[in-house]
């Protein structure tokens, strides 16, 4: 990410779209920083910061040099002009703030998981529905170019037949993200399924299409018991057209630089889609007869610069009046994966169907 001073204002177009930070906690900062101090092609730019803590706020309006308030509620009353609202919310914050924002006519950018509730999930769509505003989500994996060579490389039939998918999240859990708590323990936000699980399963979409029933199981091996920062979930995963995946979450397991996040296990070859999140050493790398030892068929990513690539989405939708590439109906069906494997979990591990979670 770009930590440089941001872009002086005179190369920021005037006719740019006005954006709030709403939620200026770690991934807030990150994005504050590594995006918005540098607008790509001046197309937006940051009018106020919002956070209630003042420290939080404060620090992303001297970077940028905009005002700092606790509240969207006092930008309003400050009479602050702005377009659109970028939140980067805890999980059970997001409903209602986006619900607000949508009714307001002003276009929203929410993080992932669209929300904790597929009751919540629906009436969000049903603001996203409403026309004339663009509600997208901060959802990483289809904007990733590793995920995007997979997906192009099974559709042109490089892969051959696909057999299965795997996918793994393994890492422990620390620093800003445990700040504030809400993460871990038994909170409506806490839970590596909601924090993780609507990744992966945008991930698996992206790669073996819709989702039609999931099986969960949690390891109860003595150690993962605690305050919830560690964690392990087994899923088995069945999509419309029968194939199957496999997909294993853990907090509190040591980290790669690079992942294999995802495997797709082809009859003519096997592609592995790696993700780093401290350099850039994500791709995607194809094995087949041609190259058995493998090659890349993506260029080198971080995972963090996909955050530009979804605010410039948004603001592309925005300013060219068509869809986000993560719509919340995209998200909300993700969201409908996460809770079928909660359903599974409380049901001793059985399959259960999406579509029966999804009507809530
Ligand atoms: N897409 C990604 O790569 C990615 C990475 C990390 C986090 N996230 C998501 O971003 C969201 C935020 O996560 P985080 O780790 O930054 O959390 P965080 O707790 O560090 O930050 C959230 C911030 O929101 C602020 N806040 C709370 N209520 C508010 C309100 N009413 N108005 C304004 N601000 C308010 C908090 O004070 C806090 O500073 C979550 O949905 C999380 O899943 C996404």
């Amino acid at each position: 990410m770009n930590t440089a001073s941001p872009v002086p204002s005179d190369e920021v177009d005037p006719a740019s779209v006005r954006i709030v930070l709403v939620g200026c906690g770690a991934i807030g900062w990150e994005v504050a920083t590594g995006v918005y101090a540098h607008p790509t092609g001046g197309r937006y730019r940051l009018v106020a910061a919002v956070d209630p803590y003042p420290d939080r706020a404060d620090a992303v309006g001297a970077l940028l040099g905009i005002p700092a308030f606790a509240s969207l509620a006092e930008v309003l009353a400050a009479g602050i002009e702005f377009d659109a609202v970028d939140q980067r919310l805890p999980h059970h914050l997001h409903a209602d703030a986006a619900v607000e924002v949508l009714t307001a006519g002003r276009h929203v950018l929410v993080e992932k998981p669209l929300a904790t509730s597929i009751a919540d999930a629906a009436r969000m769509v049903a603001a996203s529905d409403r026309g004339g505003v663009v509600a997208a989500v901060a959802e990483n994996y289809p904007h990733l170019s590793a995920v995007k060579a997979a997906r192009h490389a099974i559709a042109a039939g490089r892969a051959g037949a696909i057999r299965a998918l795997r996918t793994t999240r393994a890492y422990t859990l620390g620093g800003v993200w445990v700040r504030d708590g809400w993460r871990t323990g038994t909170g409506p936000s806490a839970g590596i399924m909601l924090d993780q699980g609507t990744h992966h399963t945008s991930l698996l979409r992206q790669l073996g299409g819709e989702i039609t029933a999931v099986a969960a199981q949690h390891s109860t091996a003595p150690e993962d018991a605690g305050d919830g920062a560690v964690e392990t979930v087994l899923l088995t995963v069945r999509f419309a057209s029968g194939l199957l995946a496999h997909s294993l979450y853990s907090w509190g397991a040591a980290a790669l630089a690079d992942e294999v996040e995802a495997t797709v296990f082809g009859s003519k070859a096997r592609i592995d889609v790696r993700v780093s999140y401290e350099a850039d050493l994500g791709h995607a790398h194809c094995f087949d007869a041609r190259a058995p030892q493998g090659t890349a068929i993506s260029p080198p990513e971080n995972y963090y610069d996909s955050h530009r690539l979804m605010v410039d989405d948004w603001v592309a939708a925005i300013t060219e009046e068509r869809r986000p590439l993560v719509t919340f109906a995209d998200a909300a069906a993700d969201l409908a994966v996460v809770f079928a494997a909660a359903a599974s979990l409380r049901h001793g591990g059985d399959f259960v169907e999406v579509a029966e979670i999804a009507k809530g």
